[in-house]
Order: structure tokens, then C-alpha cells, then sequence
């Protein structure tokens, strides 16, 4: 399996749960290691270029809202098929469907306040790292 990188964000709702640890917990113990890592409030701007694929949805707006309402905890990963398993480590995007034992499954509470986000594929993953991070902020693990 190819080594790959992606990335996530702990969202506003699970910061103030204070379930950080536990969800770094799941990455670690999938084998997925943090390689950088940065707790922040989005402004508007951010929220809103960092979603632009969205932008013309109509949960869009609610979304850039959610989004700084609240310190978010961003990450990359690092491991073999890291897009893939840390989707699978996530569950499905509502959390009324996704499966027992998955992130959003044991902390989201609906669509907006989901948890998480992980990218969903190779390139969108190094779209979304470039967006938060500089090379010289990723430190590759052995
Ligand atoms: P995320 O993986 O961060 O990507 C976009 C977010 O939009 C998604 O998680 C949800 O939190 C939010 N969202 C709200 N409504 C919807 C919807 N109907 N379909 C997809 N995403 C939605």
C-alpha cells in the first residue's frame, strides 16, 4: 500500500468536547502519524476558501459558520492509504449513518457538527495540506 498523505481537521464541536486526545488516539492506533499540526481560529475568509468548492450549496453558508464557531485542530497524516483509512476512521458524513465505532458515529452530533473532515482523494489531499501548511511544516516519520 502506498505511503500518502492527507488531511484532517478536528472540528469546532469536537474541540469543545475536548475529545482531541481520543481521536488522535484512533489516527495512531490505525497507524496513521501526525506530521503537522496546528490549532486555529478560522476567520470567514479561510472557512470560506477552504471550503469554496461548496460555495454554491445550500448548506454553505451554515458550513463557514460551524466552521469559526470554535478553535479547529488541523493535522496531516501520514501512513499507508491514509486518504482511504482515515475516511474509513471517520464514518459516514451524517452521523445518523455512519457506522458503530467510527469518529462521527461516537462524536458528532448532525451533518454541520460532524466532527471531522478528511479529504477525499490524493489531490484533493495536497490541495487542502498547501492550504494550511508549508512544506517546511511537514516532518516526515520514519
Ligand atoms: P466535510 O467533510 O467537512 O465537508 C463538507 C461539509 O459540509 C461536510 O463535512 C458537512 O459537515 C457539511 N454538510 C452540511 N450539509 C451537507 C450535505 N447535505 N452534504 C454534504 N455535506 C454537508
Amino acid at each position: 500500500m502506498p505511503v500518502e498523505r492527507t488531511l484532517s481537521i478536528i472540528k469546532p464541536d469536537a474541540v469543545a468536547k475536548n475529545v482531541v486526545g481520543q481521536i488522535y488516539t484512533r489516527f495512531e492506533q490505525a497507524g496513521l502519524k501526525v506530521i503537522a499540526a496546528r490549532m486555529m481560529q478560522l476567520s470567514a475568509a479561510q472557512a470560506e476558501g477552504f471550503y469554496a468548492v461548496h460555495r454554491e450549496r445550500p448548506f454553505f453558508r451554515d458550513l463557514v459558520n460551524f466552521m469559526i464557531s470554535g478553535p479547529v485542530m488541523i493535522q496531516v497524516l501520514e501512513g499507508p492509504d491514509a486518504v482511504a483509512k482515515n475516511r474509513a476512521l471517520m464514518g459516514s458524513t451524517d452521523p445518523k449513518k455512519a457506522e458503530p465505532g467510527t469518529i462521527r458515529a461516537d462524536f458528532a452530533d448532525s451533518i454541520d457538527a460532524n466532527a471531522v473532515h478528511g479529504s477525499d482523494g490524493a489531490d484533493t489531499a495536497a490541495e487542502e495540506i498547501r492550504f494550511f501548511f508549508s512544506g517546511l511544516d511537514l516532518c516526515p516519520r520514519a
